[in-house]
């Protein structure tokens, strides 16, 4: 929900009462700086004591309802036949259409599955856009990802309600250029992550699928960050306003052969599901579900998880919960605008995300721009942001390349319904802060490097004493204390 101000500004405000609360601390600077030194300078291995905001992920960080809360309560252990499933495909055929659901431990096991049946070694998957995980487990079954985006999508200062939309012309020429038969899947990802969590239209929908199914491909839809998709297409898709968000993603759906989630992000819960209405993918699926997940009705998720995932999938339906991150994102964003501070636009579904290259325009990319703001955002905060940028892009699988990535970005999710105001208003000045004091960021190199997603563990140090003297810079301004 977002109300206007007498002074003209339009602010969000909570649908909701905090009646559970959880205690966090602001270490002080030379906490953090010793903190980041230990994890490698790599924010996933930061621990909690140490993190003010965990603005990391929005992945299971999510505050729960009491009426999700309430659910767990009523969980059904059984280990096939649980009365939680049923619930939970309940919700799936009321608030998606699909009438086979599957349930799996999060949304990267989905993944996994779908590369499995439907990617063939030398085959094709074609994205909007890929997602770390969705492209590591087509590469694993042998296959390459297309990425098939339109001009704006890498963008960060652009105006472009829709940077989302897989481009038509290339998905046509790429499909007679690879051979239909060679293409696994479409794969539509609803706010589009790795850009910036950008929405694609309904419209690009329609046209995706008529493409697709000419062709005889399936579609599938990357569906956990639903919500805010739709709430944005509410927004600014003409055609759309006069739909509730639970028409939107009902006819989103039906253009759709294979949705998938991951119940972390829109669904407030920890697990993932894949559904859909053809009963030869499901079967194909089926197979092999009880093998990689667990059985049929619980799919490797907790029983609680899923009677929380039945209340959640409807209540994201409800506009005061799919606006809930959407609403805190945007103004975010409109306050580092105004702080001259870079961020890339439109503000999309899940995180207000810096464009590093514009932050820190000195930094050579190969010594990791995104990584480097994101190291330098903890010591001036004690925020926990998340590198999305060459760091999180794996080297070329058969050369051993560095590739870079097309987009440097320094992500600070907003978890829904966990930050209020006045930690987006902190946020904002030490990010200004900083901003000011760029020149003092200096690149960092890999001490450690993993093979595959070497952004989780991979450990880093600063080329110089950059770090220390950031940290210095701080508390000369702030004091020892903050
Ligand atoms: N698809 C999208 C669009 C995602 O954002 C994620 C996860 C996944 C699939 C994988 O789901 O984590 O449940 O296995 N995104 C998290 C993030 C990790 O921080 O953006 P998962």
């Amino acid at each position: 929900m977002f109300v206007r101000l007498s002074n003209g500004r339009q602010i969000p405000v909570e649908a909701h009462k905090v009646k559970i609360i959880q205690r966090t601390d602001l270490p002080p600077v030379d906490q953090r700086l010793a903190a980041i030194e230990q994890a490698g300078y790599n924010t996933f291995l930061l621990r909690t004591r140490d993190i003010f905001l965990d603005m990391l992920t929005d992945s299971g960080t999510n505050a729960m309802s009491d009426n999700q809360l309430a659910a767990m309560m009523v969980a059904d252990d059984a280990y096939a036949g649980s009365e939680s499933f049923y619930k939970l495909a309940d919700s799936v055929k009321d608030v998606f259409g699909f009438k086979h659901t599957l349930p799996v431990h999060q949304g990267r096991a989905a993944e996994h599955l779908l590369a499995k049946v439907f990617i063939k070694p030398g085959g094709y998957a074609i994205m909007n856009y890929h997602f770390t995980t969705s492209r590591a487990h087509v590469e694993l079954a042998g296959g390459t990802v297309l990425e098939l985006f339109g001009d704006e999508a890498l963008n960060t200062d652009s105006t472009d309600l829709f940077k989302g939309n897989m481009d038509l012309a290339k998905l046509q020429a790429a499909i007679e250029r690879v051979g239909a038969e060679n293409v696994g899947y479409v794969r539509m990802e609803a706010t589009t992550n790795l850009i910036g969590g950008q929405p694609f239209s309904m419209d690009n929908l329609r046209s995706v699928k008529e493409i697709a199914s000419k062709h005889g491909i399936p579609l599938v839809f990357d569906a956990s960050l639903i919500s805010e998709n739709a709430y944005l297409v509410h927004e600014r898709e003409a055609e759309c306003q006069e739909c509730s968000i639970a028409d939107v993603i009902l006819r989103m759906m039906e253009f759709v052969d294979i949705m998938y989630l991951s119940g972390r992000k829109s669904a407030a819960v920890r697990g993932g599901l894949i559904a859909t209405n053809n009963d030869e993918y499901y079967t194909q699926i089926l197979n092999w579900l009880p093998v990689y997940e667990g059985f049929a009705t619980y799919g490797g998720m907790s029983t609680k998880e899923v009677e929380a995932m039945a209340v959640g999938l409807r209540e994201m339906t409800d506009p005061m919960v799919a606006g809930s991150g959407a609403e805190f994102v945007r103004y975010f964003v409109e306050r580092l605008c105004e702080e001259g501070v870079p961020v890339v636009t439109p503000a999309g579904g899940l995180a207000c995300h810096i464009d590093a290259r514009r932050f820190a325009p000195h930094l050579p990319q190969n010594q990791y721009i995104a990584g480097a703001v994101a190291a330098a955002i903890y010591i001036a905060s004690g925020i926990r942001s998340m590198e999305r940028g060459t760091i999180s892009t794996d080297r070329d699988p058969h050369t051993g390349a560095e590739m870079m990535a097309d987009l440097e970005l320094a992500r600070l999710a907003v978890p829904r319904r966990t930050y209020t105001m006045s930690h987006i208003e902190y946020a904002v000045d030490r990010l200004a802060w900083l901003y000011r004091n760029r020149e003092m960021i200096h690149g960092l190199k890999f001490v450690q490097e993993p093979p595959v997603l070497r952004f989780f563990f991979g450990r880093l140090a600063p080329v110089d004493n950059w770090a220390a003297e950031l940290a210095g810079a701080f508390k000369a301004e702030y004091g020892a204390g903050m």
